[in-house]
């Protein structure tokens, strides 16, 4: 059985619709679950993250799965590779945590300078409009195995900004707390942000089944181009 986000990486690929020896740049890659599996299908890929850690368990399964996955530790503002990738592909709410939003634009140059002419940018970020409609503060859930996950949010609307702290506390009381800050953009801003910088936008999805974007969308996909100069 393929992994849920073995069905994501299809979807992302059919959007993409890359030539098989295509370079793709997976921006934040986190433990690389979505870079192992483009190398799978054959593409040369590339794997970027901030966090040693992170990276270092991407390397190790990189290596017990035989796959030629390079993982570089940066910044996502300094992306070390010049018209080098034919996609750059931003998953799973990777983008919008920098302080200001003038640092998330340097993100979209580096992700300009990166790709190839007519190279390709997906971004996968939730959708702004849902989750002002439906914003719950405060919940929790329970996991069968007795442990409890409780989520405080609060929401800036000066700076369009969600701050939610995760206070996991497992089945013997012990307790691990996470707090981000996260910049939530929508379409129109995110758009006008791509423009600015020179890429076109081609298209925005509501979700990884290609669906319509609208109001009740989880997700906001949108796939950009860098233009020939
Ligand atoms: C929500 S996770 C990414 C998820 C990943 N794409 C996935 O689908 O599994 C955000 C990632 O961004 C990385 N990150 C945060 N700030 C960064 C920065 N300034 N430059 C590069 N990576 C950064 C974190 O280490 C983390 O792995």
């Amino acid at each position: 059985m393929r992994y849920k986000w073995g069905r994501e990486v299809d979807l992302v690929l059919q959007t993409l619709d890359l030539p098989q020896e295509a370079r793709i740049l997976d921006l934040c890659c986190r433990q690389g679950r979505h870079a192992l599996e483009f190398a799978k299908r054959g593409y040369q890929v590339v794997g970027l993250d901030l966090s040693e850690t992170l990276l270092r368990h991407a390397r190790k399964q990189a290596k017990e799965q035989n796959l030629p996955v390079e993982f570089v530790h940066s910044d996502m503002r300094r992306i070390p590779f010049e018209e080098e990738f034919d996609a750059v592909v931003n998953l799973f709410t990777a983008f919008g945590y920098l302080e200001e939003d003038e640092e998330d634009e340097k993100v979209i140059r580096a992700v300009a300078k990166t790709l190839k002419t007519e190279g390709k940018f997906l971004i996968d970020l939730p959708n702004h409009e849902r989750l002002m409609r439906d914003f719950s503060p405060n919940y929790f859930t329970e996991s069968p195995d007795g442990s409890l996950m409780l989520v405080e949010g609060s929401f800036d609307v000066l700076s369009d900004r969600l701050k939610t702290r995760w206070l996991l506390i497992d089945k013997s009381g012990k307790r691990r707390e996470r707090i981000s800050i996260q910049r939530l953009y929508t379409f129109t801003e995110l758009h006008k942000m791509l423009k600015s910088i020179g890429f076109q936008v081609k298209q925005v999805f509501g979700g990884f089944d290609g669906s319509e974007y609208k109001m009740d969308s989880k997700r906001m996909i949108v796939l950009a181009e860098k233009p020939i100069n």
